[in-house]
């Protein structure tokens, strides 16, 4: 536990941040460094949305790099790059990074990037997409990233919706031991999107060389090389740093934007009270920048905290083997680190006896934290008796940007319960709430809400569509925020998150919309109906899995379907989306207003107890649904038993 916090517990400072929001959160605004301080706290903007420290100016890349350079760290080492699958490790001081990430700027600025001009990113895990992201901060320009295992269908809509006006991407990327060429998803991407970026930066990697196209596309280094360095823009506290687009119930994904103000306060209060981490410290979260958290604590968060972070190329098995976390921690004396649970259950599997740790001095480390899906209790008690350190499940979106239930180990440390994210972090009003809008008693599970207003970091709208931040989030439950997951709070005040209660699932931690895969799969000329459903998966947690209904008088064989199926999804939304198994159905169980019953599909395939809903059409649909999963050996309940 930090010394500066001890004299503080949870309860009193969660309390306050509670009771009066607005003067807790001016006083933790006072930890960072603005170039003119907010004239308001807390206010609305025209369109009534709450918005954070109004009328304050600051530069997030100024807090992140050239602060620490002013104030005595430009010789600490502010990123690691490790790289397993190039065989590389690269360190970068503060002041080089400041001069790294200047000149980019400058690159992009001599494309003709300024303030409010967005960029998107599409890069692998390499230190240049953080040079990139740190580049647009830097100039005040909005940088919205889309993880690499995404289809070019996917980054299109990307484009259209952000109109970026520069698109920085690389050669290539490596998964495992292969390369993925990136730049021919690129092109087929600004191909079919009706919005065209005027420049592609193209930073090509050793392994790979992309061919440019004259006039557009623009070699990274060289760029660079020819930059001028450029100074940080002030920009507006409520001025946006960035969009990141999440999978929402129908294919078109979320703009989700965080402001500069609110953000920079927020991460810094979570790295010392959530995450005990503290300037000088290393920290590590193993995960990706095209996701929230490679955003929130693998850049933004432990750069402005002053720590130590560490950019990973690699996997947590096979890259090259199931003890590379543990290399990586002893190597780079890792205090904190974080990943998904699946990452623990993909290294469980191959080392379950974690043998391979024992290779390493893993001393430095103090905490583990997981999320991105809920930590199932043998995870974690697995990582307990492995580890014997604290470990931290805390649930966060990538709405929140961060933390909203964690056991805040900077501020007092609880006992932890299985299955529990633990409690609220300050400022938080977690509630559960039924479906007539009541706030529910302990132990009763309802919808995971938070009653307004909103803690600072918090995403204030979505890109451009303010009635869609409304519809999709507040309208449900007058005043209160829709969280889309279910769960319930005991009677010792822990948080118990079920999993979504939307067509929303996680796959090894990847938030997807089965809603859109069922689009996909829809758009088949034999197929008449579709229900994509997440089923649990062993190792990824969930995967989807597709109940299609031909139409009248089409003959075509499953496997040929399911191969086509596989193959249109893979190619729309990308490998990353996990669709490997579509099964044929005769019918698809509905209740008599004719709603899918997702829920009930997925109940029978994991072998979980459900009752027959009263409005169901015909219940004998629910016998030919265990059938055919039981026929194809799919779902938990039928892996063992094919007939
Ligand atoms: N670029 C291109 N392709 C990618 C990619 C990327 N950044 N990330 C994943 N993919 C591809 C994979 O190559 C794979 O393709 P394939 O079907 O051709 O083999 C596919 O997407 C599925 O990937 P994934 O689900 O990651 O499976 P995997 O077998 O490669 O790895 C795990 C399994 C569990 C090791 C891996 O998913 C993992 O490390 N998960 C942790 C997730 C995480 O950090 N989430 C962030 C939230 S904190
Ligand atoms: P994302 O926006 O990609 O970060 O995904 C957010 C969703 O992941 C949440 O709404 C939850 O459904 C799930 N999730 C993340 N962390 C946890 C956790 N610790 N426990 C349970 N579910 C989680």
């Amino acid at each position: 536990m930090s010394s500066n916090t001890q004299s503080t517990n949870y309860t009193s400072l969660f309390e306050a941040s509670l009771a009066n929001p607005e003067t807790f959160w001016a006083e933790q605004a006072e930890q960072i460094a603005w170039f003119k301080k907010p004239e308001t706290v807390l206010g609305k903007d025209a369109n009534g949305l709450d918005r954070w420290y109004a009328g304050g100016q600051l530069n997030t890349c100024y807090l992140a790099i050239d602060y620490h350079v002013q104030h005595g760290r430009g010789a600490q080492v502010a990123m690691i790059y490790d790289s397993p699958v190039t065989n590389t490790i690269q360190k970068y001081t503060f002041a080089e990074l400041q001069h790294k990430v200047a000149k980019c700027a400058g690159a992009l600025r001599a494309l003709g990037v300024e303030k409010g001009d967005r960029v998107v990113i599409y890069m692998p895990m390499i230190p240049e997409t953080a040079f990139a992201m740190l580049a647009c901060a830097r100039l005040g320009a909005v940088h919205s990233v889309v993880f690499g295992g995404f289809a070019p269908h996917e980054l299109a809509i990307r484009i259209e919706d952000a109109e970026p006006k520069v698109v920085i991407s690389a050669s290539c990327g490596i998964e495992f031991d292969r390369v993925l060429p990136y730049k021919p998803l690129l092109d087929e991407a600004i191909e079919l999107a009706a919005f065209k970026p005027k420049h592609c930066l193209i930073y090509q990697r050793s392994m790979c060389h992309a061919p440019m196209l004259e006039g557009r596309d623009v070699d990274y280094e060289d760029a660079v090389a020819k930059a001028d360095p450029t100074e940080c823009v002030p920009v507006d506290a409520t001025h946006p740093l960035y969009i990141l687009y999440t999978s929402g119930t129908t294919g078109k994904p979320k703009g989700v934007v965080r402001d500069n103000g609110g953000h920079a306060v927020a991460l810094k209060f979570s790295m010392h009270h959530v995450y005990d981490a503290h300037a000088g410290d290393v920290f590590w979260a193993a995960s990706d920048f095209g996701w929230v958290v490679g955003h929130s604590y693998i850049l933004y968060g432990p750069l402005i905290a002053g720590c130590t972070t560490i950019l990973f190329e690699g996997k947590p098995v096979r890259t090259p083997d199931a003890g590379t976390f543990w290399r990586v921690i002893a190597d780079h004396q890792v205090k904190t680190f974080f990943t998904a649970p699946t990452a623990f259950r993909a290294i469980k599997k191959e080392d379950p006896e974690a043998l391979l740790k024992d290779k390493y001095d893993t001393s430095s480390l103090q905490n583990i934290f997981v999320a991105g899906e809920r930590c199932d209790p043998p995870t974690l008690e697995w990582l307990q008796k492995i580890a014997q350190l604290p470990i931290t499940d805390h649930w966060w979106q990538t709405e929140s940007g961060w933390p909203m239930v964690a056991n805040m180990m900077g501020l007092e440390a609880f006992p932890v319960k299985a299955g529990s994210a633990t409690k609220p972090v300050c400022g938080y009003n977690l509630k559960i709430v039924g479906e007539n809008g009541q706030e529910l008693e302990a132990n009763h599970e309802g919808y995971v809400c938070l009653k307004l207003p909103l803690p600072p970091g918090f995403t204030p709208t979505l890109w451009n569509d303010d009635a869609r931040f409304k519809s999709s989030y507040l309208k449900k439950f007058a005043g209160y925020y829709l969280s889309g997951d279910g769960g319930y709070v005991d009677e010792d005040g822990y948080v118990f998150i079920m999993g979504r209660v939307d067509d929303v699932i996680n796959v090894a931690g990847h938030r997807l919309s089965t809603g859109e895969m069922e689009e996909f799969v829809a758009s088949h000329p034999a197929v008449a109906e579709c229900a994509v459903v997440g089923i649990a998966d062993e190792l990824r947690g969930q995967r989807p899995v597709g109940f299609v209904v031909l139409k009248d008088g089409i003959g075509i064989d499953e496997t040929a379907l399911e191969s086509e199926l596989v193959g249109i999804v893979r190619d729309q939304i990308g490998a990353v989306a996990f669709f490997r198994t579509a099964i044929l159905v005769k019918r698809l169980p509905k209740t008599r207003s004719g709603k899918i019953l997702r829920k009930t599909i997925r109940q029978i395939a994991d072998g979980e107890s459900y009752t027959v809903p009263s409005t169901i059409d015909d219940p004998v649909i629910l016998e030919e649904i265990a059938q055919t999963l039981q026929r194809r050996a799919v779902g938990q309940a039928f892996e063992n038993q094919r007939i």
